[in-house]
């Protein structure tokens, strides 16, 4: 009899073909596994995160959707976590963009190997994804390992996906589409990792059931008080500021070397790329309340419709 050797690609082909495709507004594939969007092309790592990622008690996570703060958390965690490793004035984040100090499972850790030996990354360890709570590997929910969420007022989180796609958009035979039908897709749920309210609800509703094990953060409050959350997030990591890195002002040189004005005048950030995006482009604006400038008030009380009727009851207003 014949030994049946299982190739793991295979296995996705089949099980691609069970699952609802679409199209989403940047003409990127999108395949619903679990309630959720997810890139075809990121599916295989994603599935590979699921299956094989062990977390261990030390290890940090860091989860978002897509442009809500994920390059400005990386690098606020990072800091905080190895300040005593780097002086600020040392930190590798002055020349490797946040994205290069901060794994993310589904764009870099599983995407070369399908299950890569990360018994040797140092301790503790942090890693990023976009991956929603209900898919992430059972290992994450059940250790003590930490689960940093950042979430963002949407409006302002489709300007900043919308213009990061104009700025890594190289294949020209995508179908250009307008900002009001991509919109409307969005508005349906029809985005990577979408639909974004989905994804939001799912940490929040992992942080209302244990704070201890998810932080749950908006990237209006870190803007308004970034100290205060600097500080919150070194505590919930258990890494505290000492009395006397308060007094030497510690907080304030992360808080001044993560910061918007420093990192996008960087070298590295303002010329460097990865494989698939120009680092600049993670670097916008970053301000609050800039979908002002893009998106009409018609789309805002759409917006504002669909948010009041799918966050009823939740505790959650944007
Ligand atoms: P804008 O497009 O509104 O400027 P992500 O890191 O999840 O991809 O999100 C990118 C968004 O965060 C962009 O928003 C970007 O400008 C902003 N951003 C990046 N670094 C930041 C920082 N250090 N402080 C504040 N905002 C930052």
């Amino acid at each position: 009899s014949s030994v049946k050797v299982e190739d793991p690609k295979d296995e996705l082909q089949e099980l691609l073909q069970t699952l609802e495709q679409k199209s989403a507004w940047n003409g990127e594939q999108l395949v619903k596994y679990k309630e959720f969007w997810f890139p075809v092309r990121l599916f295989r790592p994603i599935l590979s995160t699921q299956k094989y990622f062990k977390a261990k008690n030390t290890d940090i996570i860091l989860s978002t959707t897509p442009k809500s703060g994920t390059t400005w958390l990386k690098a606020l965690t990072y800091s905080i976590v190895n300040r005593h490793m780097y002086p600020i004035d040392q930190s590798p984040l002055l020349t490797s963009n946040p994205h290069s100090v901060v794994d993310t499972f589904e764009f870099h850790t599983y995407l070369k190997q399908e299950n890569p030996d990360l018994e040797c990354v140092p301790n503790p360890r942090i890693f990023s994804t976009h991956i929603s709570f209900n898919v992430l590997p059972d290992s994450i929910r059940e250790s003590e390992c930490k689960i940093i969420y950042i979430c963002r007022n949407p409006l302002d989180l489709f300007t900043s996906f919308w213009n990061f796609l104009l700025e890594n958009k190289e294949d020209n035979h995508a179908k250009p589409i307008s900002i009001d039908e991509a919109f409307d897709m969005f508005c349906k749920g029809y985005s990577a990792f979408g639909p974004f309210w989905d994804h939001i609800l799912g940490y929040w509703n992992a942080h209302l059931n244990d704070s201890e094990k998810v932080m749950f953060l908006k990237y209006e409050d870190l803007k308004e008080d970034i100290a205060f959350h600097i500080k919150k997030i070194a505590e919930f990591i258990g890494f505290p500021f000492s009395l006397e890195e308060e007094k030497q002002g510690v907080v304030e040189q992360i808080s001044r070397l993560c910061s918007f004005e420093n990192l996008s005048n960087l070298d590295v950030n303002k010329t460097g790329s990865s494989m698939i995006f120009k680092y600049s482009s993670f670097f916008r604006k970053g301000k609050v309340g800039d979908w002002t400038n893009y998106l009409t008030p018609a789309m805002a009380e759409r917006m504002l419709n669909l948010m009041e009727s799918k966050l009823k009851g939740s505790g959650l207003m944007f």
